[in-house]
């Protein structure tokens, strides 16, 4: 009796839960652009931060296409943007475990636990090691290390101005993995790639990132696969997006530019395709990874979700993944959107709750 009179409290205490929406937001085109604030996200985001329903606070969390940069610098960088880093003591700004990067998701364990003591080589623009460590991933590379390394890589570590910088960085490897120059190309063999925020060094990044996928077993330069072996390097790419708004009048092309060259040039090359596996929205993995992320927020002030929000101003990233997962996408006209014209594209995902023409944050007087 007291066993079942323990477990009809318990669940009158479940059914009594309090119930918040939970809140995502995209960054670029929404909270600002280019480093300057759109509208008043300022006020939102504090409003959103700071009040209390019942005495709990909305789960809230940024979700971004950015990355190559850990999470807390990217949180310090939005309140510097927006002005919140001058708000008073004990005001709730930003911080790390609030952002949702496109490389986020790798913090994750099982991704981890794969990867943890492997060779993994990492790109993109920003300090991809320092991303590396934070995480844990032990054995990470990067593209301008594995340059340094071997020479004959690419045209660009053999040209002489550009050789002490390389030489630096081959320093670097070396030392962080406390390994001799012989030892590591002894043993190096790589298992996977991650491409973690913008593509820089596009043809450096198509050549080794090439050289790997063909290779039978990771190691570079070594023996080379046909059709019926199976890759060996698993691609992990972490943005689909083509376009972004940026400071530049013109959208800008992010990420995806990378992809699609890669696809072709290896296609054209090798006469076959490769596998990946890809992150960022409008990705599935990544609105589950973001759910997961509100949830636990939820369950630590011991609150569920009542449903899902997902502010954005990319109909193909922000809107489509919100919409795929039944969740209420909002549209706001602050970024990418407006600019689908000049580039002869129609918007195919409407935004399922509301669709504001002035922006979400572009309301109201700013505070
Ligand atoms: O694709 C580049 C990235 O900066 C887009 O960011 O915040 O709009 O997802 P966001
Ligand atoms: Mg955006």
């Amino acid at each position: 009796i007291q066993t079942l009179q323990t477990k009809r409290f318990y669940s009158s205490l479940q059914s009594q839960k309090i119930k918040l929406p939970g809140i995502l937001t995209d960054i670029d085109g929404v909270v600002y652009r280019g480093g300057h604030e759109i509208g008043n996200s300022r006020f939102v985001i504090k409003t959103i931060f700071n009040h209390k329903f019942n005495n709990k606070y909305i789960p809230f969390a940024l979700l971004t296409n950015g990355g190559g940069i850990p999470e807390n610098e990217r949180a310090e960088y939005v309140n510097h943007v927006i002005n919140l880093d001058n708000e008073p003591q004990g005001t709730r700004i930003i911080e790390g475990k609030d952002m949702i990067l496109c490389h986020t998701p790798f913090k994750s364990e099982n991704l981890l636990q794969e990867n943890e003591n492997k060779y993994v080589l990492v790109s993109g623009l920003g300090d991809m090691i320092k991303i590396a460590k934070n995480y844990g991933y032990k054995k990470a590379i990067d593209i301008e290390e594995l340059m340094g390394l071997y020479p004959l890589l690419h045209p660009e570590r053999r040209s002489d101005h550009q050789a002490s910088y390389y030489a630096q960085r081959k320093q670097q490897v070396l030392e962080r993995l406390n390994i001799s120059e012989d030892q590591l190309k002894k043993e190096l063999k790589f298992d996977a790639i991650f491409l973690w925020s913008d593509a820089i060094k596009l043809e450096a990044n198509i050549q080794i990132f090439s050289d790997l996928l063909i290779s039978k077993d990771g190691r570079l330069g070594e023996s080379i696969r046909n059709k019926t072996d199976p890759q060996h390097v698993k691609l992990y790419l972490t943005n689909p997006d083509l376009i972004y708004a940026d400071k530049f009048k013109l959208l800008r092309h992010g990420q995806g530019i990378l992809i699609n060259c890669l696809k072709l040039v290896f296609k054209q090359t090798y006469g076959m395709d490769f596998q990946y596996s890809q992150f960022g929205k409008p990705e599935r993995v990544t609105f589950d990874y973001a759910e997961q992320v509100l949830r636990q927020k939820a369950d630590k002030q011991g609150i569920e979700i009542s449903d899902f929000y997902m502010i954005g101003d990319n109909p193909e990233g922000d809107i489509e993944g919100a919409n795929r997962k039944g969740w209420n996408s909002i549209l706001v006209k602050t970024g990418v959107h407006q600019h689908l014209d000049e580039f002869g594209k129609e918007n195919k995902h409407e935004a399922k709750f509301l669709n504001i023409k002035t922006g979400m944050f572009g309301y109201g007087e700013r505070q």
